[in-house]
């Protein structure tokens, strides 16, 4: 029997950095994959985290990685060439149906934008499925922008608000918290509009406040929680959130579900 607790050695292909503390994993893949799914990542002896794939072809997948603790110090200590540990693909993912055929918002936060880098591309990539498409995302200064060459490439089809919370004079660009720019996008048409909020839980909950403000019906709205995680398929009870395992039923949720579980 196959023992869903042991994870399997994959190799990394290519590394680079995206900011000082932030660094994008490039491995082989093998699985069948949804946006917005995670993977258990481990390196034996040391540690096991969930980490989300922030996009991916059936020839590789990436996953962007701060370096915060044991884990992810010992990975940025690896090097195209070197193996890595995985279980998974777990959790649900965000159904790309959902948003076909609307207007569609996505607000993301620092390391948020790694979850759903993946809807970004597969919309970018296919701008005839959507009525339009906004892209609302914030880091807290310049220093900590992801993805700089993306956000620069979508930008030529897609409306992308790039935003910090703070800056010195030599940044041009959009100043201010995500919820400024969420109270004055473009948003007429709002029986055909879906939203999809990803980031820190205090940036969460605000934005997803500002767009009910807005008068969008909670139907409409979609989150990803990061929630302190452990086997990743329903059994530590880790994640559990009164009665609701994020690891099982998320870590993509209806803002009606999840105005219950956001802290
Ligand atoms: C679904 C999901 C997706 C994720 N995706 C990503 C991703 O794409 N990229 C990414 O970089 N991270 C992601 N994370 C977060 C990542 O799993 C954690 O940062 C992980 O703890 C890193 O492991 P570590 O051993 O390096 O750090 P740790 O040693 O676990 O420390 C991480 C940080 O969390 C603090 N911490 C540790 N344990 C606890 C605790 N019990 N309570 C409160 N604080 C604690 C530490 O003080 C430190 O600041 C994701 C988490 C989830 C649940
Ligand atoms: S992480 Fe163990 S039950 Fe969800």
């Amino acid at each position: 029997m196959n023992n869903p607790y042991l994870p399997r050695p994959i190799k990394i292909i290519d590394r680079w950095e995206e900011s000082g503390i932030d660094h994008t994993f490039r491995v082989e893949n093998d699985m069948n994959l949804i946006g917005g799914q995670f993977l258990q990542l481990s390196i034996p002896g040391v540690g096991e985290a969930p980490i989300s794939i922030s996009d991916f072809t059936d020839k590789y997948l990436d996953m962007t990685i701060r370096k915060v603790g044991k884990l992810t110090d010992g990975i940025f200590d690896l090097q195209a060439g070197d193996k890595i540990f995985v279980r998974g693909p777990y959790g649900n993912g965000f159904n790309l149906d959902q948003y076909k055929g609307k207007n569609l918002v996505i607000v993301a936060g620092g390391t948020g934008l790694a979850p759903v880098k993946n809807v970004v591309n597969y919309f970018y990539n296919n701008m005839d499925l959507v009525k339009s498409f906004t892209l609302i995302v914030g880091f807290k200064t310049p220093n900590d922008i992801l993805f700089r060459d993306e956000i620069k490439k979508w930008s030529e089809k897609i409306n992308v608000v790039l935003t910090v919370d703070s800056a010195d004079e030599s940044w041009t660009g959009e100043t201010g918290l995500v919820t400024k720019h969420i109270a004055v996008c473009d948003m007429k048409d709002l029986d055909n509009t879906e939203v999809i909020v990803v980031g820190p839980p205090i940036m969460m909950k605000f934005a997803t406040i500002e767009f009910v403000k807005r008068g969008l019906a909670e139907e409409k709205i979609w989150v990803s929680f990061e929630r302190k995680m452990s086997c990743g398929i329903g059994k530590c009870g880790h994640c559990k959130i009164d009665e609701t395992y994020v690891c099982l039923e998320g870590p993509v949720f209806n803002y009606v579900k999840a105005k219950e579980l956001i802290d």
